[in-house]
């Protein structure tokens, strides 16, 4: 659970560096960090410094907290996310959502880098969330709920807001950028899945898989901030090719896709 006064010591510090007020948030995954250093007149806080955040090991993360404008909004991303493998706990992963409501952020944006499950996408499409399935038998709102931050037993009918997700279709077809639709599946990592897992996967009805991006929307959805998920398929899930995964592929489509990626994101938070 989150507490109150927990969430109001790290809106106090964020305050003490900067009175911007973001209306919209924006979970960067992996590659995307860059469309932080587009925004302007930006102020950078190391999660390391920002109270209650989780301390993260990781090598290569830029790991901070950017608050800037962009397309005339008051934006707040996270470049760099915490993430379930890693080990940190659920409420670790996701109190970042609960400091960008008590910033203020109205529509949140979340991004990822994930696998293809349905064989009709390829490598570099990017995907826009319809809905989720949840893999990890764990959820982010389990142990006592804080009712002054969301309901104990949330529905989840539409946690990607719908109206939202026409706007993402709408500018990219005016920039002229295909986008799929479809569900994404929270697998735990920080292995990808085996072949026989994938074919389970597609069973289920999903059409990507990924690591993260559920509990963050999940607690989104539970403190009312309106949400979309963006996803950037940067490869075949396994078994669907006859060759192995490697993290160098993630990153290496995520680097291709990187600047209409970020030309779409600009686009929606332009019309948000
Ligand atoms: N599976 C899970 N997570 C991922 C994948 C994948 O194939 N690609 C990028 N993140």
């Amino acid at each position: 659970m989150h507490h109150t006064k927990d969430i109001l010591e790290s809106l106090s510090f964020i305050q003490s560096r900067t009175d911007m007020k973001p209306t919209v948030g924006i979970i960067l995954g992996s590659g995307l960090g860059p469309f932080a250093d587009t925004l302007e007149n930006a102020v950078h806080i190391p999660y390391s410094e920002i109270p209650h955040f989780a301390k993260s090991e990781a090598v290569g993360h830029a790991n901070e907290l950017v608050i800037g404008t962009i397309a005339g909004k008051n934006v707040v991303a996270m470049k760099g996310r915490f993430h379930y493998y890693e080990g940190f706990s659920l409420d670790q992963v996701t109190f970042p959502v609960r400091l960008m409501k008590a910033l203020g952020v109205e529509k949140l944006i979340i991004t990822n880098a994930c696998g293809a499950v349905n064989t009709e996408f390829n490598p570099g499409d990017l995907m826009i969330i319809t809905d989720h399935i949840n893999l990890t038998a764990n959820n982010p709102l389990i142990g006592p709920n804080n009712p002054e931050l969301g309901v104990r037993f949330l529905d989840v009918s539409e946690v990607y807001n719908k109206e939202l997700r026409q706007t993402i279709k709408d500018v990219a077809t005016e920039q002229g950028v295909s986008v799929r639709e479809g569900v994404y599946a929270w697998w735990t990592g920080p292995t990808y899945e085996t072949p026989a897992e994938i074919r389970m996967i597609r069973t289920l009805g999903a059409d990507a898989v990924g690591m993260s991006t559920v509990p963050e929307a999940l607690v989104a959805h539970h403190s009312q901030i309106k949400t979309v998920g963006i996803s950037c398929l940067t490869n075949m899930a396994c078994g669907i090719l006859e060759q192995p995964l490697s993290h160098d592929e993630v990153i290496e489509t995520a680097e291709k896709v990187k600047a209409t990626f970020l030309k779409l994101v600009t686009g929606v938070i332009e019309r948000f």
